[in-house]
């Protein structure tokens, strides 16, 4: 193999950086040449690539978003787009594709593999951790770190004052981010898509708690909630609880921002790596995971058959449990 794609698709996450740059330098390792397709999909199908050689992925590691922009393409979902596609591609010389994103851009991927012989291979990169096969997502980490810091700012005010906070993280279909920020900065409660709350259950344990003389009442809501979100969410618990004062906090697109943390840059590198060592060594079709700390190949069909994995609803337990 020559050359190769890469493109990252659907939302950002910090730490893409540092997993095209540990692409980028490993194929120079062995000879293979990388090109950049602009803004996910959209650069693909519209045949828009950049190379990227050594000191074009240089002072990356650190940024957060994606170098080479990202976008949801409705087009990439037409076979006859992705037809049109990948001929351009074989025209241009590109003998296989890195995609990193979530599942849904693995689906696209592995629709191109399937139908068309592209040899694709799928780094997850998405702050919903929210895909089977690894335990870990690129750019989770980082979010989850950038939502427990401002909850820790949020819990001095609730604290000072003994209003109750809503606090509203991202996750339209997964709870993967607010049970691990629950845990972390010491939520009352965590709201999830994947399940119904009893909201007087979650009262009466409020209630007993400032019994107790607890002060600070910090319940993290995921956007996806079949309640609407913490403002939906909030709603309902007024009506269990009229007479507590509470503000909403919806943190939003801040989680997707930021430099990557540490863990996250660090399964970037290895995923990216990974990544053109499969295809270099003729390897396709699968995504790159990461379990027990160290990247594996698991068959895209396999992540794309199982669907989303169950939420560890043992985090929910454990943050209800520590509240106080
Ligand atoms: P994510 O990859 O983070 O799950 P999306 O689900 O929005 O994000 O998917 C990103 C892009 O991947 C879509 O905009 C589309 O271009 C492509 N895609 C998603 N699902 C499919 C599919 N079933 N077939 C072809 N392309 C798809
Ligand atoms: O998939 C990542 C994510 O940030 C989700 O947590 C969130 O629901 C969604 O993307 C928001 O997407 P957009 O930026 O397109 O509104």
């Amino acid at each position: 193999m020559r050359t190769i794609g890469i493109l990252t698709s659907g939302g950002d996450a910090p730490g893409m950086n540092a997993a095209i740059r540990a692409a980028v330098r490993t194929a120079t390792c062995h000879d293979i040449r990388v090109v950049a397709y602009l803004d996910g999909y959209a650069g693909f199908v519209a045949g828009e690539f950049v190379a990227l050689d050594d000191r074009a992925v240089g002072n990356i590691l650190h940024r957060g978003g994606t170098v080479i922009g990202t976008s949801r393409c409705p087009e990439f979902f037409d076979p006859a787009v992705r037809a049109a596609a990948a001929a351009r591609m074989r025209d241009a010389g590109v003998e296989g594709l890195i995609v990193i994103g979530g599942d849904g851009s693995f689906r696209g991927a592995l629709a191109l593999q399937e139908e068309h012989g592209v040899p694709v291979v799928g780094i997850p990169g998405t702050i919903d951790n929210d895909i089977w096969g690894t335990e870990e997502t690129i750019g989770f980490d980082t979010a989850v770190n950038t939502a427990v810091r401002a909850i820790d700012q949020v819990r001095d005010t609730s604290e000072s004052t003994g209003m109750m906070f809503f606090v509203e993280v991202m996750g339209r279909t997964s709870g993967a981010i607010a049970l691990h920020v629950g845990v972390a900065a010491g939520a009352a409660s965590v709201v999830v898509p994947e399940s119904h709350e009893d909201v007087e259950a979650i009262a009466e344990r409020i209630r007993r708690s400032i019994g107790r003389g607890k002060r600070s009442h910090i319940i993290v809501v995921a956007e996806g909630d079949e309640a609407g979100g913490a403002f939906g969410f909030a709603k309902r618990f007024e009506a269990v609880m009229p007479d507590h004062p509470y503000r909403v906090l919806v943190l939003g697109h801040i989680q997707r921002g930021g430099s990557p943390t540490a863990r996250d840059r660090i399964i970037a590198s290895l995923s990216g790596a990974s990544a053109v060592e499969a295809l270099a060594n003729g390897r396709s079709g699968v995504m790159i995971g990461i379990q027990c700390g160290r990247p594996v190949e698991v068959p895209l069909r396999d992540v794309i058959a199982h669907g989303k994995p169950d939420p560890d609803f043992g985090m929910l337990q454990l943050a209800q449990a520590l509240a106080g």
